[in-house]
């Protein structure tokens, strides 16, 4: 029996869990709340908010597991990429765990681990889970990514973004209309009332199976823009349809670059991964998608989505299988190593 116990604190959640086998047995996240009036997240109050919770966060995940220090047989922490202040209070209080209780220590790589959230089975179920190999489209706040994953621990990013990430995308186009950070989730909830066909706004032509958001963003921005200069109140009058057309357009930007990757590759079991496969938009053209070009569609529970440290323990539990630690000298990094 192995007992893992995972810290992840990249960015602005604070968050533990506990595996037993592969198993996830608690998954306890703090969101930090002090970023709202900022319109984003302030690196500086990020490690300060992760200093006050990771105790507490950490003594819930081991009651909720029904296990002690003692009892864990590896830690891990994410290693990058993130805030570097926010990485370093995770790491440090990681190894100091190690050091103690003279157990391995297992750095793990958050964006490795949002794809390995698609391997978490609930306990006692069996759940349907991608076969090797398969293709995750990892969208986050930071990164935009078609991830090639020819085993656990090994996968080949494919395609990314070239500017933006998908989750700015949302969150930069909820500040144009006035919404509070993160945005992401507001776009999501005002969409589900309105008609995504409504506004049009253009999809970059990129090559090969990279990203681009930033024009998007730019054309937003002045039709919003020229609209409020005609009718002062448009935004208010149409946010409905204003979230739904402009969501509607990243998620058709990030499925034919998925179609793409899927056909290139001849790839027909396929994931998303990362905070914004919460999105709701995505979650349905992805399955309608999935049926219409015959693939195998996966999608981690929600609550493994976003930031959490579920993903660290199962992709740190893969390393410990694979008898990959990391000594006490291992430091975290901003950006991908
Ligand atoms: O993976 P994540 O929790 O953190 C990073 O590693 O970045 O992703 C956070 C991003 C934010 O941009 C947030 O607005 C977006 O995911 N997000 C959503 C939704 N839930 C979270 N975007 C659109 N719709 C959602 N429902
Ligand atoms: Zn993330």
């Amino acid at each position: 029996m192995i007992n893992i116990l995972a810290i992840e604190s990249s960015c602005d959640e604070t968050a533990a869990s506990v595996c037993r086998d592969g198993m996830i047995l608690s998954n306890v996240i703090s969101s930090q709340k002090i970023h709202e009036k900022y319109g984003g997240v302030v690196p500086e109050l990020a490690s300060r908010a992760h200093l006050e919770a990771i105790v507490p966060v950490v003594d819930q995940a081991l009651q909720i597991a029904k296990v002690t220090l003692k009892d864990i047989d590896a830690f891990a922490f994410t290693q990058s990429p993130g805030l570097i202040g926010a990485l370093l209070v995770g790491a440090e209080f990681t190894k100091s765990l190690a050091l103690v209780f003279n157990k391995p220590l297992i750095a793990v790589h958050h964006m490795e681990a949002h794809v390995l959230a698609n391997l978490i089975q609930p306990i006692n179920s069996e759940n349907k889970i991608p076969k090797f190999p398969f293709l995750c489209l990892t969208v986050s706040g930071g990164h935009t990514q078609i991830v090639l994953c020819q085993s656990p621990l090994n996968q080949k990013v494919i395609g990314q973004t070239l500017d933006d990430a998908a989750g700015e995308a949302f969150d930069k186009s909820a500040k144009i209309l006035g919404l509070p950070y993160p945005g992401g989730p507001l776009i999501d909830k005002y969409a589900k009332e309105g008609n995504g066909n409504k506004y049009k706004f253009p999809e970059p032509r990129i090559d090969d199976l990279n990203f681009s958001f930033s024009g998007l963003k730019t054309s937003f921005l002045y039709f919003i823009r020229d609209e409020k200069l005609k009718n002062e109140n448009f935004v208010e009058e149409n946010l409905p349809d204003i979230c739904a057309s402009i969501q509607s357009r990243i998620v058709s930007i990030l499925l034919n670059k998925l179609k793409k990757a899927a056909t290139e590759t001849g790839i027909k079991e396929v994931c998303i991964a990362g905070g914004v496969s919460a999105n709701s938009g995505l979650r349905s053209a992805f399955e309608k998608t999935g049926k219409e070009e015959g693939w195998n569609t996966f999608i981690p529970k929600f609550e493994y989505c976003t930031d959490n440290a579920a993903m660290i323990a199962i992709t740190a539990y893969y390393k410990y299988l694979n008898s990959e630690f990391d000594n006490l000298s291992v430091v975290p990094s901003a950006r991908t190593a």
